[in-house]
């Protein structure tokens, strides 16, 4: 699915009518005395003479955070309607940038059918509502035999006060790229898995990467056999769909760093031999979550042309039971030669990645950036807003600042030594899994630490609850992929272009 067409637009009056905008979108805020109107509210408030504000009281807006208001413009503005979307209260006297991203996307949701909004949100923070509106607009309508009245087909956003409008095009561009890929990814997650398979997955990044300029490699389950690359092996062994590694690249002329993603691509995952109970198994349709994230966020460093070579490794596997499945019991040797005791077939997701990311190091990256939905015990830990960060220290707290200042929601989480211990095995190096439940989210972690090497610093961020919304819809995130953590891979890549 597509973003809305994205233009830039006046705050005026003669602008409202140039671009014959169906509604127009201001912000409201809950201030100090009640209901305030946000910056570039001033047009729609001059037309109603000053008195939006007592008009929307009345109305029984109170400017919280995503409270949607419709009003008629009875002739006042070109535009038929005006839409107030609440942005909350200020924090520390700032409206903040996911403020304004959730506001936006609460607009464009509640703008379904409309054909073109004049957006002046965006006069508080041009990247932020950007985002919101493309976000927001999504919807997927793949497998719909109707395809309903459609998301925001265009949106003309109004430039803030400050900058310049060559500075204001570059932003909207470079929010219009984030957004879309952001969109690759939930698209991919979107897919059912009777049609997202590891080959069909491999097919569907080939086209982005030849699309993008992007080298690109992929290593059939013959190769992978040749290669030893066991637990990617042992864990597709179950489906009649098997698997695949991908290697797709970013490189430019001249890269400063030189950063490996690794995402987790399970393309669905019953649990194998270890079954999961039927309830929900279906949200494992997005156990490739992590995959989609890095395959759109290498798509991303080529659409914004970052100094950097960004190169993501993306283990593909589908977990099911048959004759052909790994078993509880089985050991297997990994890329790389360590072995592992598989005791829960449902602990795939390290043993796929343990192989990408052996194979990720062996390119001396300079810095390794992992993501999977790894874990049930991410979300009893931290719920479904918030992505557990662990890692080696100073990289993870650098990481987990910013996936707190993309909005997208992550914490620092430790990786304590003591767990290595539960780990050991029977007869190999390592077992998947331990005797017991507790710390599941940072056992899972200090198992894929052993796989990687001391001196690289790695983030592992594991986002099982975010990645995919199973409730409503809230802010730019609708049902389904949300496409967490591609903004925030982003962000850390466009973090060491700038600072190494
Ligand atoms: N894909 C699941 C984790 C998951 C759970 C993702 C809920 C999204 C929502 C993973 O492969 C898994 O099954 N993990 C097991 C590990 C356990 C067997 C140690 C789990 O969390 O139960
Ligand atoms: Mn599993
Ligand atoms: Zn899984």
């Amino acid at each position: 699915m597509t973003v809305p067409k994205l233009a830039l637009t006046e705050n005026t009056d003669a602008a409202v009518g140039k671009t014959r905008a169906d509604v127009v979108v201001i912000g409201t805020l809950q201030g100090e005395d009640g209901l305030e109107l946000a910056a570039g509210a001033e047009v729609a408030d001059a037309a109603f003479d000053g008195k939006l504000a007592e008009v929307l009281g009345t109305l029984g807006a109170t400017g919280k955070a995503e409270e949607i208001v419709k009003l008629p413009t009875l002739g006042k503005l070109p535009a038929g309607v005006v839409l107030a979307v609440g942005l909350g209260k200020r924090k520390d006297g700032a409206i903040t940038p996911e403020q304004v991203r959730r506001a936006a996307g609460a607009a464009a949701r509640a703008l379904n059918g409309t054909e073109r909004a004049f957006v002046t949100l965006s006069a508080v923070d041009l990247h932020a509502a950007t985002e919101g509106i493309a976000l927001g607009a999504y919807v997927f309508t793949e497998y719909r035999s109707e395809k309903g009245d459609g998301p925001l087909a265009k949106a003309d956003l109004v430039s803030p006060a400050e900058g310049t409008a060559r500075e204001h095009k570059a932003t909207l561009k470079a929010a219009g790229f984030i957004a879309e890929s952001v969109i690759i990814a939930r698209d991919l997650i979107n897919t059912p898995p009777n049609d997202l398979f590891p080959a069909s997955f491999a097919d569907r990044a080939k086209k982005l990467a030849d699309a993008n300029g992007l080298e690109f490699e992929v290593l059939d389950e013959k190769i992978l056999k040749r290669k030893g690359f066991g637990g990617i092996l042992g864990v597709g062994g179950g489906s009649s769909r098997p698997p695949r590694l991908l290697r797709v690249s970013w490189k430019p002329a001249k890269a400063r760093k030189k950063v490996a993603l690794v995402g987790k691509g399970i393309t669905f995952d019953s649990g194998g031999i270890s079954l999961k109970p039927a309830a929900n198994m279906d949200h494992m349709t997005s156990d490739m979550s992590g995959a989609a994230a890095v395959l759109a966020s290498v798509v991303l460093a080529a659409k914004l042309k970052y100094p950097l070579e960004v190169t993501a490794h993306i283990p593909l596997a589908e977990n099911l039971p048959s004759g052909t499945s790994y078993r509880p019991g089985d050991v297997l040797t990994m890329y790389g030669g360590k072995t592992v005791e598989v005791l829960n077939t449902d602990a795939e997701g390290r043993l796929v990645l343990a192989d990408a990311i052996v194979r990720a190091a062996e390119e001396n990256p300079d810095y390794l950036i992992e993501t999977a939905t790894l874990t049930g015990a991410q979300v009893v830990a931290l719920g479904n807003r918030i992505s557990g960060v662990m890692g080696s220290d100073e990289f993870r707290d650098r990481v987990a600042g910013i996936m707190q200042a993309t909005g997208e929601g992550g914490w620092a989480m430790p990786l304590p030594d003591e767990l290595r211990g539960d780990l050991d095995s029977r007869l190999a190096d390592i077992a998947n899994v331990t005797g017991q439940r507790w710390a599941g989210m940072l056992v899972a972690g200090v198992f894929l630490r052993e796989f990687v090497p001391a001196d690289l610093p790695w983030v592992h961020l594991d986002v099982a609850g975010p990645a995919f919304n199973s409730g409503g819809p809230w802010g730019y995130t609708g049902k389904g992929g949300t496409g967490i953590p591609v903004r925030t891979i982003a962000a850390v890549l466009a973090d060491i272009a700038d600072q190494g």
